[in-house]
Formats: C-alpha cells, sequence, structure tokens
C-alpha cells in the first residue's frame, strides 16, 4: 500500500486531494488545524486514514508533528504541501503580509525540510509542493502573495536541482494551479476550474511523477504570456 501525508487537507484543494487518493488506494495522514474538518473528511473517505492537527506557522512544533505522523504510518511515500493563504491586499497591511508569509514561505518550508530529510534518509521519496500560477507574475492586488509563490516554485527548483546533483531517487512535483473553485477564491473569474477536475489533472501529474504542471493545461498559455508581455502592457491589467 502507498502511503501520503498532505498538509492542509481540511478544505478545498487539499480535501479533494484526499478524496481522489483514497479511491486510487493510498493510505493517507490527513493534516491541518481544523480537527473537525479532518475528522468529517475521514469519515467519507473508505481507508484506515491518521487525522493530525497541525499550525505549520508555529514551525518547530509543525515539524516535531510531521516527524511524529510520519513515524506512526512507518513508511510514507509522498508528502503533499498544500497549506496556502491567499489574501487580497487593498492596504498594506503587516498583518495579512505576515500571515502569508508565514503560512506560504516560513511554514512550507518548516515543512519541506522535514520531508526532505526523511525522504533523503530513507533513499526515495515524492514531495509534492502546490504552488500555483502567481509564481510567474505580479499584481498590484495581492502582491505579498505573489511574492510568497513565486519563492515556492523557485525553492522546489532549488530542490530538484539538489536530488539531481545529489542523483537521489526523489521526485520534486511542482503544481501550479490558475484559478480553482474553493474557498479562497471570492468571486468568479475566468477559466475557473471545478476542484474535481483540477485536482483530477493534478493526480495524472502526481501518478506519471512530473516535475511541474499547470492546473488547468490551459494556464500554461498565461505564463508564457506573462514573460513575453512589456510590463507596460501587464500593468494595466494587474
Ligand atoms: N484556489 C485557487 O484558485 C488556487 C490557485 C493557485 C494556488 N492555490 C494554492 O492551493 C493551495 C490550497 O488552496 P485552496 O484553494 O484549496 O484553499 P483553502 O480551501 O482555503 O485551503 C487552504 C488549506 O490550507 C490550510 N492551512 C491554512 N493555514 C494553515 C496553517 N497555519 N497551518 C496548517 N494548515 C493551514 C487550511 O487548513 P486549516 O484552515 O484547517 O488549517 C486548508 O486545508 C494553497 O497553497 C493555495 O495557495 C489555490
Amino acid at each position: 500500500m502507498k502511503r501520503a501525508i498532505i498538509v492542509g487537507a481540511s478544505s478545498g484543494i487539499g480535501w479533494e486531494l484526499a478524496i481522489q487518493l483514497d479511491r486510487a488506494g493510498y493510505q493517507l495522514g490527513l493534516m491541518a488545524r481544523r480537527e473537525d474538518q479532518l475528522l468529517q473528511l475521514r469519515q467519507q473517505l473508505t481507508g484506515a486514514h491518521i487525522v493530525q492537527t497541525v499550525d505549520v506557522t508555529h514551525c518547530e512544533q509543525a515539524q516535531v508533528q510531521l516527524q511524529a505522523l510520519i513515524e506512526r504510518m512507518q513508511e510514507v511515500d509522498m508528502v503533499i504541501l498544500n497549506a496556502g493563504v491567499g489574501l487580497r491586499e487593498k492596504a498594506l497591511e503587516w498583518d495579512s503580509q505576515c500571515a502569508m508569509i508565514d503560512v506560504n514561505v516560513r511554514g512550507f518550508c518548516a515543512m519541506a525540510v522535514v520531508s526532505m530529510q526523511y525522504f533523503e534518509a530513507r533513499g526515495e521519496g515524492h514531495l509534492v509542493g502546490i504552488s500555483s500560477l502567481a509564481a510567474h507574475v505580479s499584481g498590484s492586488m495581492m502582491p505579498t502573495y505573489h511574492a510568497t509563490k513565486a519563492y515556492v516554485s523557485s525553492y522546489l527548483e532549488g530542490l530538484r536541482a539538489r536530488v539531481g546533483r545529489k542523483r537521489l531517487s526523489i521526485t520534486i512535483t511542482t503544481v501550479e494551479p490558475g484559478f480553482v473553485a474553493t474557498p479562497m477564491v471570492e468571486g468568479n473569474p475566468p477559466w475557473m476550474a471545478s476542484v474535481e477536475r483540477a485536482v483530477a489533472q493534478m493526480m495524472t501529474a502526481i501518478m506519471r511523477r512530473k516535475n511541474h504542471v499547470y492546473v488547468t493545461r490551459r494556464w500554461r498559455i498565461v505564463a508564457w504570456l506573462a514573460y513575453v508581455t512589456p510590463n507596460s502592457v501587464l500593468r494595466k491589467f494587474l
């Protein structure tokens, strides 16, 4: 049996990943702050899954909790780092900036390092990081969010270089979604995918051990446009 941990399983993309991985026969470790949500999720699943609360902003404590969960599961093939916060920044307020940096950068990195240390000691593994298309372009509405996701994508690229250089049998998959219909997204932005469809595409890339995937696939065009369009034009839209 394959075993995976999802950090940020209590809602949205993480919740749906749990449903689709359960269907694929994985035993899961489900992590997030809201235990009631995780228990409700577990009730909907068929396998014998483990719930472990975590607040990734309490980095050192979260690292101990992740290590303990790995030990409890005995073997873990994959860790999916999905926990994330996206807040609008109409005013530049430190509180919301700090909340995003704490979860998307500090928390992400704290969980990634524990996962990588485990996989390196084990000799194999699969780390999946949920970044965002926002990594490729900045914008006036959420400058901090874009910057945190650029960190996530860049850090994962660095880890991929590290495992390549050390010839380790570890896969690093960077997932960069566009808009996905979850509680994080307000309104009805263009090209919004249902969470079921978005996660089905993530699952295909994860099972094929891809290095990188845009979700849905059409967002690769936007990523390309972000690099070829002059800033003076981009600034009119973002
Ligand atoms: N939806 C989109 O359009 C979209 C697009 C691109 C990228 N993404 C990325 O996809 C990921 C999932 O987002 P989503 O759309 O599914 O949002 P969501 O429904 O709000 O889910 C966010 C998840 O992160 C967890 N989380 C937040 N703060 C945490 C903390 N301090 N400690 C532990 N877990 C924490 C939440 O659990 P608790 O609140 O229970 O702790 C929840 O499970 C994020 O990284 C997001 O940046 C989303």
